[in-house]
């Protein structure tokens, strides 16, 4: 008999299609588990940067040549793909960024710069990374605005009475995560955005860690930003999205200056371009674009929501697993929770945990996770992360919990 649970999703099935999987580490079948710092690749996004390269390369909107013409066409239908598949109203409203972290920092200098001034709020759940803290400390220094906490419980569930309560007509912003990194946690996003609409505020949501795991509908949400990264999505690095509604960003000035992002430029003056080029100064990542598309258009063909439900599966399983193993302390135990697995073992420093898993072929990661403030609130210097994706295995969560065995009688 099997001691694994099974579900209908085929995994070894998808696993073939991400060939780093198949290999050994340290003289073991590689056990990939952090997948909330950055995804795998399928093969098909593998091939169309390969492709691109050998076939297409060229500079975008600029030349006279069909090269030119190529790249353009599939860097343009590369952000057609990234709008349907969050359901965007129209491809102006989809800025190419480096990653989730530019997308925020754009946000932060040009709608920040423009519209926050003395006395504004600007409210952070405490649970945030540092990237959705720090450009608003940077902005608010700048402007005079403060940047308030939100409380968090001691499950890493933001406390949505004290969000009403700090909800008032000083704050201009809301800015939250869809799930928390280092914790888990699946933010009440729609209903948070309805409070803090209610006030006039706008929301910033980052969805660095969300966008891997479920379909998402930006206009149903109604968020006034979203934000992610293409590498936490089987994409490459490098690239990332800003996602606005089309208003504000038509109000926001650009973010930087350059080629492609004006109209017209004299010593007198410029004019800028239209969105979005307004905001993409510069040669973007052209091959990351197309590389992200292609990542998108693996997942469009799968059944996603058998994945999430895999994903779930794989949850609960280690969850389970982990509340067995003595000194072992869960850190974010949220109701609602994504695929994020962090713990603490009494008396071990995680980082020491992590580096024994991985002479075992167990890849985890360890530490604050960018997200010391939370760290804080726990009175820990970090955790040991373990997370999931599609297609890890319950054979992949016993070797983890396996090697946390070995490294408990090491350490221990
Ligand atoms: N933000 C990424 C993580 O949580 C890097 O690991």
């Amino acid at each position: 008999m099997k001691s694994v649970p099974q579900t209908a999703f085929d995994v070894q099935k998808i696993r073939a299609d991400f060939p780093i999987l198949n290999q050994s580490i340290n003289g073991k079948p590689l056990v990939y588990l952090d997948n909330a710092a950055s995804t795998q690749k399928p093969q098909a996004m593998i091939d169309a940067i390969v492709h691109y390269y050998t076939h297409d390369n060229s500079n975008v909107h600029r030349g006279a040549h069909t090269l030119s013409d190529r790249a353009t066409a599939r860097f343009e239908s590369a952000r057609k793909t990234v709008a349907d598949f969050i359901n965007a109203k129209s491809t102006g409203q989809i800025i190419w960024t480096r990653g989730a972290t530019e997308s925020i920092n754009l946000v932060a200098a040009s709608w920040g710069g423009a519209n926050l001034k003395a006395g504004d709020r600007i409210l952070v759940p405490a649970l945030e990374h540092h990237s959705n803290i720090v450009p608003w400390q940077m902005i608010a220094e700048k402007t005079g605005a403060s940047v308030v906490a939100v409380p968090v419980d001691e499950t890493g569930t933001i406390d949505m009475a004290a969000l009403k309560a700090l909800l008032d007509d000083r704050v201009k912003l809301l800015a939250v995560n869809h799930v928390s990194n280092a914790l888990g946690t699946i933010n009440p996003i729609e209903q948070m955005i309805k409070l803090a609409h209610a006030v006039g505020a706008k929301v910033l949501v980052d969805g660095a860690q969300a966008i891997a795991h479920w379909p998402l509908d930006v206009q149903a949400m109604d968020c006034d930003f979203y934000v992610f990264s293409g590498h936490k999505l089987f994409g490459p690095t490098g690239i990332g999205v800003l996602y606005g509604k089309r208003e504000l960003l038509e109000q926001m000035p650009p973010y930087q200056g350059g080629g492609e992002m004006i109209e017209t430029v004299s010593f007198d003056g410029t004019t800028f371009n239209q969105l979005p080029y307004k905001f993409e100064a510069g040669t973007p990542d052209i091959a990351a674009a197309i590389g992200l598309a292609a990542a998108i258009d693996y997942l469009n063909l799968q059944d996603r929501a058998a994945m999430a439900a895999h994903e779930d599966a794989l949850l609960a399983y280690a969850t389970a697993k982990a509340l067995a193993v003595p000194g072992l302390k869960i850190i974010g135990t949220a109701a609602s929770k994504a695929a994020v697995l962090g713990f603490t073992l009494d008396g071990m420093h995680p980082s020491d945990i992590g580096m024994l898993l991985d002479q075992q072929g167990v890849a985890v990661r360890t530490g604050h996770h960018c997200a010391q403030p939370i760290m804080q609130q726990y009175g820990i210097p970090g955790t040991v992360r373990a997370s999931f994706s599609f297609y890890n295995t319950f054979e992949d969560i016993d070797r983890l919990f396996v090697a946390l065995e070995k490294v408990r009688q090491l350490l221990s």
